[in-house]
């Protein structure tokens, strides 16, 4: 019998690589706003839904700045993010992601998607993946972020599989932590390699076969 019927992937830092894009648009309304904002702090905001990455940035912030505000300015950024994004085409895809999704679908397993982003669909649908995930749990399903397993819950649950029987990669410690919470196993892939509590550390996306198949 096989130790997981599924695995749940994370999209940013996963499947692709979408980081560039917000450190964009989030600089924009940084810079606008007269806040200081480099890619370190930008690091920090992945896996971190839109709004808290928001107050991350706002930790520099100086002024006061109501709810109502906060929501325009995330917008904005959302705005000029999801035009950076019609950049991303088939092409961003690895071959290396690509096979080894194609192969694990081969051999059976269920595939979903598990992250944050509200904009998940709209980056599968570029990268050519709009309808090769068996279900997609996303920003727009959940009512908490991570490390709540939320969002892998929900994507068992759309599998119609048992929580014991998905195995969840991720690329940020935030994510391990919610599968932990999840009772999910986990393939750590960059930097979520460093904090020592998943799974399985994976140095390259296709050792992921290996942990599947162990
Ligand atoms: C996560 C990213 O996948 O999605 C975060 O790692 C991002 O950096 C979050 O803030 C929410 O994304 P979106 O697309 O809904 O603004
Ligand atoms: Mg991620």
């Amino acid at each position: 019998m096989k130790k997981y019927n599924a695995v749940i992937f994370d999209l940013d830092g996963v499947i692709c690589h979408t980081d560039k894009y917000h450190y964009q648009a989030w600089k924009a309304v940084a810079d606008e706003l007269g806040i200081y904002f480099d890619e370190e702090i930008n690091n920090r905001l992945r896996g971190v839904s839109r709004m808290e990455s928001f107050e991350i940035i706002l930790e520099r912030y100086e002024g006061e700045m109501s709810e109502e505000e906060k929501e325009c300015w995330t917008t904005k950024k959302n705005d000029i993010y999801k035009e950076l994004l019609k950049n991303m085409s088939p092409a961003d895809l690895s071959a290396e992601v690509k096979e080894t999704l194609d192969n694990l679908r081969a051999n059976g397993y269920k595939l979903a998607i598990g992250s944050s982003s509200k904009n998940a669909r709209f980056i599968l649908g570029q990268l050519g993946l709009g309808e090769y995930f068996d279900a997609i749990s996303d920003g727009n399903n959940i009512s908490k972020s991570k490390p709540d397993p939320e969002v892998f819950v929900k994507a068992a649950e759309f599998l119609g599989l048992p929580a014991e029987k998905c195995m969840v990669v991720k690329d940020a410690e935030a994510g391990i932590n919610a599968a932990i919470a999840g009772h999910m196993d986990s393939g750590a892939i960059g930097d979520a390699t460093g904090c020592g509590k998943a799974t399985y550390n994976l140095t390259s996306f296709r050792d992921l076969w290996k942990a599947v198949e162990e």
